[in-house]
């Protein structure tokens, strides 16, 4: 928590002035945080909470690093559709497994067992599996696939392999929890170094370091690159870089780190960019899908709605014959994506984020200013920070039911003919994936995952929050983890069944 007398902390539009103004912020860098918060009486921190709904969208991208090609219309069509589609094959086989073992338990009347029989045959416990496991597999898998063209063997058929960590997935999950304390944590080096949780760290680092080294060392000596003298340090590590294989599909064009490699054989340089798209490219579109299905199992109904419009757009029968979504479709299922977006909107992927000053401004209120809120002057060094978990809690921005999961609020229907359309929203009232400049240039890879996701799935099974006996290891409602993202503390468990017509 910051002290409020060095945090001056406001509803106010200003957002926009911090993310369209190039020159003036720009990413915090660790090293500027905790100097700002190691000197309580010398800096300020000014919270600023958005209420902006004005539609302007500076456009240009004056940051050029992100290969935004990867990101092409082409490419979606082409190799992310291919490999998202795979995926899907896969989760598919892992659903139907699960699904007819309790259909058959259930008929057997084993159910008031706990589904012990399940358990044994499955490997699931209690017949039940853990959703965010499965969501977080499927970005991670999909993700290397698309962005490295490297196989990790993280997501399979068998229900089994959930129960099986990934090495890399729970040292980058406990390295980014520690992260996230050391922005506020002023003497986090002191600790980290006596406490055991420092020594954990350190291996995480390790692991994920590994991990990124093996892909690059991998992917440079296929061009015919001198890397003898990368070397990974196995000690310690909980990852073996023999265990990382090619991607056995084929990919025509140039994957991610292709690109990035036309611009740099540094493999430091390389490791940071590796790293960077999977924290961007893995945990938000899993911890939205994670959301998601909480609130879908909280909110039935609209289960309902999302399963009308799949048989409409895609048949009835799309699922069961693994005809799977195409990208030009995604767009098409509004519903759907107003689902999406709405989890979005109640639980950001990035629910605090932030901008260093370069150089001294003043932010001058836009759009509406009800409280009449004066200019603020803030100072070259200090840091904006804002929160999108709150400003989407605002019943000023979203109205009374802020607060609610209503997917409607993205969507008007045509009187006539009852069909949904999907409204779009300003940037900087719908702001969980940035805005300007710096919008986020995964959200139509996200959509496409997520509502592919739901395509696969919703049409063919039903998913249930287990209960207690049955091996339900999360509070409801399901509460937050600390860390750089929006994850939740304890991954829950549904029972997955054949869908009931
Ligand atoms: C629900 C899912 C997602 C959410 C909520 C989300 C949110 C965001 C946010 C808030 C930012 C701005 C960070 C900042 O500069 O402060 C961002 C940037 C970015 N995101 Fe996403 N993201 C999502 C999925 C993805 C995916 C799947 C990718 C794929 C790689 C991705 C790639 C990026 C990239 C490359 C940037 C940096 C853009 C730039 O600065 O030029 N994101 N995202």
């Amino acid at each position: 928590m910051l002290p409020s007398d060095v945090c001056r902390c406001r509803i106010d539009p200003d957002v926009e002035t911090v993310q369209s103004t190039w020159n003036t912020y720009r990413r915090p860098t660790l090293k500027t945080s905790q100097r700002a918060f190691s000197l309580p009486t010398s800096w300020a921190i000014y919270w600023v909470w958005t209420v902006s709904s004005s539609p302007t969208v500076t456009s240009g991208r004056p940051n050029e690093r992100w290969p935004a090609t990867m990101f092409s219309a082409n490419k979606f069509n082409t190799w992310v559709r291919q490999v998202v589609h795979n995926e899907l094959d896969q989760i598919d086989s892992l659903l139907e497994t699960v699904a007819s073992q309790n259909d058959h338990d259930i008929g057997q009347g084993l159910y008031s067992t706990a589904g012990t029989s399940l358990e044994k045959r499955s490997g699931t416990h209690g017949g039940a599996i853990a959703m965010p496991e499965l969501f977080f597999r499927y970005t991670l898998s999909s993700f290397a696939k698309m962005a490295f063209a490297a196989d990790l063997g993280c997501l399979s058929e068998d229900p089994v392999s959930l129960q099986k960590p990934h090495p890399f997935a729970v040292a980058f999950d406990y390295a980014q929890g520690v992260m996230n304390d050391r922005f506020v944590f002023p003497i986090w080096k002191l600790s980290e170094r006596i406490m055991p949780y420092g020594r954990e760290m350190r291996r995480s680092i390790k692991t994920v370091r590994t991990f990124g080294m093996a892909i690059i060392k991998q992917r440079l000596a296929e061009t015919g690159a001198d890397v003898s003298s990368i070397q990974i340090d196995e000690k310690d590590a909980s990852f073996n870089p023999d265990d990382l294989k090619q991607c056995s599909l084929q990919n025509e064009g140039k994957d991610l780190l292709a690109l990035f490699m036309e611009q740099t054989q540094d493999p430091q340089a390389l490791l940071t960019v590796v790293l960077n798209f999977l924290i961007a490219g893995r945990d938000t579109t899993a911890q939205t899908l994670s959301w998601l299905f909480y609130e879908l199992c909280a909110h039935p109904e609209h289960v309902e709605h999302i399963r009308r419009e799949l048989d409409q757009v895609m048949g009835k029968d799309a699922a069961s014959k693994r005809s799977w979504l195409k990208y030009d479709e995604f767009k098409k299922l509004p519903y759907t994506l107003a689902c999406v977006h709405e989890a979005a909107r109640l639980h950001p992927s990035v629910p605090k984020n932030g901008k260093e000053v370069l150089r001294d401004d003043v932010i001058v209120p836009q759009g509406p200013n009800p409280d009449n809120l004066p200019p603020i002057k803030v100072y070259a060094g200090e840091r904006v920070g804002w929160s999108d978990w709150v400003m989407n809690r605002l019943t000023e921005v979203w109205g009374p039911d802020a607060e609610e999961f209503n997917p409607q609020r993205f969507l008007t229907r045509d009187a006539s003919t009852g069909q949904w359309s999907y409204q779009q929203q300003s940037q900087w009232k719908f702001h969980v994936f940035n805005a300007g400049p710096r919008l986020c240039l995964g959200m139509n890879l996200a959509g496409y995952e997520a509502t592919a996701f739901l395509a696969a799935t919703l049409q063919k099974y039903d998913f249930t929050w287990s209960s207690k006996q049955q091996g339900q290891t999360s509070d409801w409602p399901p509460t937050y983890a600390n860390s750089v993202t929006h994850p939740m503390k304890d991954l829950y468990q549904v029972i997955v069944t054949h869908r009931q017509l």
